[in-house]
């Protein structure tokens, strides 16, 4: 792919498929995640359950020769927490690559994951069909021995366009050993089905949510995010798929479709824990170092945590 250098930014072509397409979009991330409740899951498990799972990696890692990659940066604060957390007691700072498809989101990381590391490069690519490029920026001739941590959070897993196959298969052929992924998912709680799932009903969401998603489609469609969510709830229906759309057995796929375009615009897996960790051991290509869930039982959405190593 081809992509302009500017300092330590590189902007390469994407197009607006995931829901984060435009500073609109952005915008309205942004106002839905200020919310506390939003990110719970992440920062109640921050002090326990990622904090053994970084130090997982962190033994494994033998800092300082390591640099973190953070595929789908956001606006960094998970992801600063995390390189906060890896730098613990370790005598060089941290080096890092963000990449994100949104310019504005990307400058947001940007600023705020170079208060605790040295940010390398900020990518605006597609890490779903540029990952061998953004591969190649983040292995210098000059680090051979450095080992790269990867971070895919936020649930971006489930999000993905193409199967948890094909992006784990590209991964892995371009990791070295001692090269690592941290990545969450959304799983399935005690109290989940089907029918108790929020996502099955996008005509129900709260406004802002729904000024969240009006805005991603609107980006991908290229049309005014106003005129979108004043049709949303007629427009936008839920899909689901039992085992397909995803690798990973047990796996429910919901879909949002806009019946207006007929474009399927968001993505959003469930899995089962134990079955997604059982594919992940078998099938992603890599070592599974770690994993674990600390709100299953609490919820009927929780997230899972898992390090995986080559
Ligand atoms: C759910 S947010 C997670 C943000 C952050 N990692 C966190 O945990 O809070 C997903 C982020 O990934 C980005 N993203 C999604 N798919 C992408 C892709 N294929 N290539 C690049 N960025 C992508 C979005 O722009 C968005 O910033």
């Amino acid at each position: 792919m081809s992509y302009r250098r500017r300092g330590n930014r590189a902007y390469g072509i994407v197009t607006h498929r995931t829901l984060y397409g435009t500073r609109e979009a952005a915008d309205a991330w942004l106002e839905l995640i200020a919310n506390p409740a939003y990110r719970a899951p992440w920062l109640a498990t921050s002090s326990e359950l990622v904090r053994d799972l970084l130090l997982a990696l962190r033994t494994l890692h033998a800092l300082p020769h390591a640099k973190l990659v953070v595929l789908g940066c956001g606006d960094g604060i998970v992801e600063e927490a995390i390189g906060r957390e890896l730098q613990r007691g370790a005598s060089d700072p941290l080096s890092c690559v963000l990449v994100d498809s949104n310019t504005f989101l990307l400058g947001c990381a940007m600023q705020r994951m170079s208060q605790t590391t040295t940010v390398d490069v900020a990518l605006r690519m597609d890490f779903e069909r540029d990952l061998q490029e953004i591969l190649r920026v983040c292995r210098r001739p000059s680090d051979r021995s450095t080992r790269l941590i990867f971070t895919l959070m936020g649930g971006t897993l489930g999000n993905l366009e193409a199967t948890e196959a094909e992006f784990f298969l590209e991964l892995a052929a371009g990791l070295r050993p001692g090269d690592s992924i941290l990545v969450d998912a959304a799983v399935k709680g005690n109290a989940w089905s089907i029918d108790t799932d929020p996502r099955m009903r996008p005509d129900k969401y709260p406004p802002i949510e729904k000024r969240f998603l009006a805005a991603g489609l609107a980006g991908q469609l290229d049309v005014a995010a106003a005129d979108v969510l004043a049709t949303y709830a007629e427009r936008v229906r839920s899909t689901v798929d039992i085992e397909t759309g995803s690798s990973v057995p047990g796996c429910h796929l919901i879909r949002h479709v806009d019946e207006s375009s007929g474009r399927t615009f968001a993505r959003f897996r469930r899995y089962d824990l134990e079955r997604l960790a059982s594919w992940l051991r078998d099938s992603s290509g890599l070592r599974l170092l770690h994993h674990g869930s600390p709100l299953l039982s609490e919820r009927i959405v929780s997230v899972a945590f898992f390090v995986l190593s080559k």
